[in-house]
């Protein structure tokens, strides 16, 4: 199955000490920086901004996995756009154009992807699966961290793989939301390939950041090496 990126979500990271979540992120090999970017429109909260994407980026090699909740998405997909060679991932139903906005982030350098939210069927936008470099899968109705998953979700990853193997898509799956130790084994094996690590696993206040970081390591050698 190859490697499973890790993409801790850093509106739950202890913003007291970035420095250190930073360096213990790169010290052990994790793939992308979460950072969820919500305007209090599309979703009722307001987390990270572009200023907090500038210090990540001045301070960390690590790439950025920007996922926009968002309603005028276009208009802030330019400025996210800044970050070369960053995954930037958003919600089709937050511009009348999406195969536009896909266009927009592909020439500015940056990764594609579109969010598939909990209430909207893997079919719904099966035309832009061909053109993105990945879909993230909500397995929790976006805009806060620590929800519980919701468990039909699970199942869409599953039918998201079928059809990409029907369809010889080649897209990465990510799945965002509750990613815990109980729900990492079916989303794996249902065909997630990148995971957000919120509250629920990388985050857990009940382990060390470095502990938590070995422990879900651990959970997923066994499919990597599948
Ligand atoms: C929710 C965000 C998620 C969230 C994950 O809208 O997109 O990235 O931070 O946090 P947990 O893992 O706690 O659900
Ligand atoms: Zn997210």
């Amino acid at each position: 199955m190859g490697k499973i990126k890790l993409s801790p979500s850093m509106m739950c990271a202890d913003f007291l000490n970035l420095q250190r979540e930073l360096d213990l992120f790169q010290q052990n090999e994790i793939d992308f920086l979460h950072i969820d970017i919500m305007d209090g429109h599309y979703v009722p909260n307001l987390t990270l901004g572009i200023d907090f994407c500038r210090s990540m980026k001045s301070y960390s090699p690590i790439p950025l996995d920007i996922h926009l909740m968002v309603e005028n998405v276009d208009f802030f997909v330019e400025r996210f756009c800044e970050f070369e060679g960053s995954w930037v991932s958003f919600h089709p139903e937050t511009t009348w154009h999406p195969v536009r906005t896909i266009e927009v982030i592909k020439k500015r350098n940056c990764r594609a992807g579109i969010a598939i939210d909990t209430g909207v069927p893997i079919e719904q936008f099966k035309e832009l699966y061909p053109l993105v470099d990945f879909v993230l899968i909500m397995t929790v109705t976006p805009g806060f961290a620590g929800q519980k998953l919701l468990p039909f979700c699970l199942d869409k990853i599953k039918q998201l793989k079928d059809y990409f193997n029907e369809n010889n898509i080649r897209a990465e799956i990510e799945v965002d939301g509750n990613v815990s130790w109980e729900s990492i084994p079916q989303m794996v094996e249902n065909g997630a390939t990148m995971l957000v690590n919120g509250s629920s696993s990388i985050f857990d206040k009940a382990y060390k950041r470095k502990e938590a970081i070995d422990r879900v390591r651990k959970m997923l050698e066994v499919y990597e090496k599948a």
